[in-house]
């Protein structure tokens, strides 16, 4: 896919810009609550934000990995990333929230725009996402967004911040209507 940018209603979906590295380790890469469910650990410092933005811009070249910072539109402000990583005819959806901006809906516009998206190319047929079992405000994300869950993936995630051993996921998928 090309670097494109999404509207929705309240926010811009777009391409993230070295600048944005601030912007998130201000509002949520250091917060442990937020990388709880999350594959990397809590920013310690401003590098690790820069090398988190600089990954993400750099995937876009991939052509398989698009990657959008979130942000709302009214204020201006970064509050969060979305990614879909293609493989073939499914690709997978990953998102996260700065924890000030939890239970506004914003995670679940997101996703929306990002499956229809997603959808607008023919060689995508099915969308997956997984989330912790006890990531309920994740697994309600998607069953928001008109996800359904097919069933528990065991040992399937390692979640560092909780523990050492992989732990079991929700598997949530979506396909072309
Ligand atoms: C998961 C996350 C993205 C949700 O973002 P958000 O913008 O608050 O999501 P929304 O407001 O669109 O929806 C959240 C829903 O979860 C519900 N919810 C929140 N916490 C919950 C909990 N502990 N148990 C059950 N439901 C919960 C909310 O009530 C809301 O549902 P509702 O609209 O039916 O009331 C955000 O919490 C986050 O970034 N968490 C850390 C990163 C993460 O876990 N990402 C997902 C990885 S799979």
């Amino acid at each position: 896919m090309f670097p494109h940018d999404i509207a929705t209603d309240r926010l811009l979906l777009r391409v993230p810009v070295p600048e944005d590295a601030q912007r998130i380790f201000g509002s949520y890469t250091q917060d442990p609550k937020v990388a709880r469910y999350l594959t990397w650990r809590p920013a310690k410092t401003l590098a690790d934000s820069e090398r988190h933005i600089h990954d993400r811009i750099l995937a876009w070249r991939s052509g398989n990995i698009c990657a959008w910072s979130v942000v709302e539109t009214e204020r201006g402000i970064v509050i969060g990333m979305i990614e879909l990583r293609i493989k073939g005819e499914a690709a997978d959806v990953g998102y996260v929230i700065a924890r000030a901006e939890w239970g506004k809906g914003y995670a679940t516009e997101a996703l929306k725009a990002v499956i229809e998206d997603g959808f607008v190319h023919p060689e995508i047929a099915r969308l997956v996402a997984v989330c912790d079992v006890e990531n309920a405000a994740s697994a309600r994300v998607m069953e928001k967004a008109g996800m359904v869950q097919e069933g528990i993936l065991p040992r399937h995630m390692l979640a560092p911040n909780i523990s050492d051993e992989p732990r079991d996921v929700f598997s949530y998928s979506i396909t072309r209507s």
